[in-house]
């Protein structure tokens, strides 16, 4: 058995919608560490979504297998409990609700788990430090800016300890300066959980801040067009933005993105 943390192995989807077949994705093989950070960069439509929920298990493959620790991220019973607890979702918009504190969303996935009242507080007053809300923790979701929001989001999804971080543009409805702020936040985050990440986002700075490789897809359906190994040194910093090393980086796959088959 392979000690990667998570295997995608051939994997495609085909949705049958009243049109016709749609292909959405096509032929994907990636092979994640454990506390590998894989940032997906691909044109609107090109099937990201669909990847990050079949790795997840939300829907299936038509085509290959996706596995976590080696385990077919569909087989059922034990296996499938087992899982729940080492993987999790953010996306877009922060999903928090409103009627909760923001403690209480945050611990939200632990109560239903069965974690004990006094064992919930304790961890999410430790998430919230960490994610950099301390002091918000009763606050109502209304009472906080959308970057607040999105820390709370990101400091539920790390509430079950997730050995799997799945991110679909979870910063991508912020201002670029919150976003710098999020994304040194996540790789402090990813730092102190060795987490595996798979975010798919549509910034390439953000991919190549945040990434050990990017995957670039293609136009759908979404087939690896190209992956580039990341090698700048960590923690990296904004400032690094602008030096030559991260640029050349942002300039290979641009040029990589311009080349997309026609
Ligand atoms: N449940 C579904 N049924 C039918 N078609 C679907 C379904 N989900 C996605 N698709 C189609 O699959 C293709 C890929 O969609 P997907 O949401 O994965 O793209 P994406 O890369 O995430 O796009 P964006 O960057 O805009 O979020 C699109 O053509 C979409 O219409
Ligand atoms: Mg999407």
């Amino acid at each position: 058995m392979s000690s990667a943390a998570l295997q995608i192995e051939g994997v495609g989807k085909t949705f049958a919608t009243a049109g016709g077949a749609v292909e959405a994705v096509r032929g994907i093989e990636i092979e994640v560490a454990q506390g590998e950070f894989i940032a997906i960069l691909g044109p609107s439509g090109c099937g990201k979504t669909t990847l990050l929920r079949m790795i997840g298990g939300l829907i299936a493959p038509s085509q290959g297998d996706v596995r976590m620790s080696g385990q077919s991220i569909l087989s059922g019973g034990n296996a499938a409990e087992a899982r729940l607890g080492e993987l999790a979702f953010a996306f877009q918009e922060s999903r928090l609700f409103p009627w909760f504190t923001i403690e209480e969303n945050i611990a939200l996935p632990l109560r239903l788990r069965g974690v004990s009242a006094s064992e919930r507080i304790k961890r999410s007053r430790d998430l919230c430090q960490l994610v950099g809300l301390k002091g918000f923790e009763t606050a109502r979701p209304s009472q906080l800016s959308g970057g607040m929001r999105q820390r709370a989001s990101l400091a539920r999804a790390l509430s079950v300890s997730p050995k799997l971080l799945l991110l679909d543009e979870p910063f991508g409805a912020l201002d670029a300066m919150t976003r710098d702020q999020m994304n040194i936040e996540l790789q402090r985050i990813c730092a102190t959980t060795n987490a595996t990440v798979v975010l798919i986002t549509h910034s390439i700075a953000e991919a190549v801040f945040l990434a050990d490789r990017v995957v670039v897809l293609t136009p759908r359906p979404g087939r690896i067009h190209a992956i580039h190994k990341i090698e700048l040194p960590r923690p990296r910093t904004i400032d690094m933005q602008e030096t030559p090393e991260f640029q050349n980086h942002v300039r290979a796959i641009r040029t990589d993105i311009a080349g997309y088959p026609s």
